[in-house]
């Protein structure tokens, strides 16, 4: 286990102190990589589900409002899967740190996450300070766009499938209008909003951030590199948690604002918190 001392950087205590000093929230951005620690597979890594596909499809093809017209119960059957997997996983080191940050800095906190696992909400982060940019799994809603947002575990049809790949015979309806329920989850072929995105809110909460800390993500999205240009344009510092380099971490580099942490998410998110802590116990 690697001691506490090796995953500290001396410019952090600074960083943090001076970030305190401004007006502004603490934006933390979170992609895949957060969870990989908890045993979910990323989107673009060697086991990620872009890579690994189905015999028949490629997942690419899968996350779109396209196939899901065309075939709603393979596209279930599929999220099915990923929802399992998600739910066997537990949040990890890195989400139980968020979840202290959000304890010390109060209503300066926001977490903006692109993932759809849930595991923040699990972990305890507050759902008032938690904008889940791509969805959640664990939710249905109406493909009509009749209703809100209805728990996967509150779906008859889902739950009476079996568990395997093809067992569900046919997607649930909406007991409103009929139409089918879809995940609620952002799909390639669509765009971010306010209402199921919190499109505006991200970026009016990244052109007043007193700090912008990027954690696990490749950038692969418009939003998170959107959220990053803004902050950075108004010479907001970033802190980028990673174990590889990364459009944010080169916005650190030509900034000269921020700090790259290369390395696992579980080292550096509680390393981050160690340094808050002391500097919010100096006089
Ligand atoms: P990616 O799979 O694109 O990137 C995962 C990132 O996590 C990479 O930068 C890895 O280096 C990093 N990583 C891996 N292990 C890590 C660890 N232990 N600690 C910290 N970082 C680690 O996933 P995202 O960037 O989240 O969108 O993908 C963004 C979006 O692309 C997804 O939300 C999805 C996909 O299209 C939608 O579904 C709408």
């Amino acid at each position: 286990m690697a001691s506490d001392s090796q995953f500290s950087a001396p410019e952090l205590a600074p960083l943090l102190r001076s970030a305190l000093g401004r007006s502004g929230r603490w934006l933390f951005l979170t992609g895949a990589g957060i969870s990989a620690e908890s045993g979910i597979p990323t989107f673009r890594g060697p086991e990620g589900y872009w890579r690994v596909g189905s015999r028949n499809y490629h997942p690419q093809e899968l996350a779109t409002r396209q196939a899901f017209e065309a075939a709603p119960a393979i596209v279930w059957d599929w999220y099915l899967h990923r929802y399992r997997t998600c739910q066997q996983a537990e949040p990890n080191a890195a989400h139980r740190a968020l979840v202290e940050a959000a304890q010390l800095l109060g209503q300066r906190f926001l977490l903006i996450t692109q993932n759809v696992d849930g595991l923040h909400r699990r972990a305890g982060s507050p759902a008032e300070r938690l904008y889940e940019i791509h969805g959640n799994i664990a939710y249905a809603r109406c493909s009509a766009g009749c209703a809100g947002l209805t728990p996967l575990a509150e779906l008859p049809a889902l739950q009476a499938a079996g568990g395997g790949p093809g067992e569900l015979r046919e997607a649930p309806c909406c007991g409103q209008c009929g139409a089918w329920q879809r995940p609620h989850v952002l799909w390639f072929d669509e765009f971010y909003d306010e209402p199921l995105f919190r499109l505006e809110s991200s970026q009016r909460a990244a052109s007043d951030a007193a700090l912008l800390v990027v954690i696990g993500t490749t950038g692969g999205t418009n939003l998170p590199l959107q959220i990053a240009e803004i902050a950075v344009r108004r010479g907001t510092p970033l802190i980028v948690i990673n174990p590889e380099p990364n459009p944010f971490s080169d916005q650190v580099d030509r900034s000269g604002a921020g700090l790259f942490l290369r390395g696992r998410a579980g080292e550096w998110v509680p390393a981050l918190l160690r340094e808050l802590r002391a500097v919010l116990a100096q006089p």
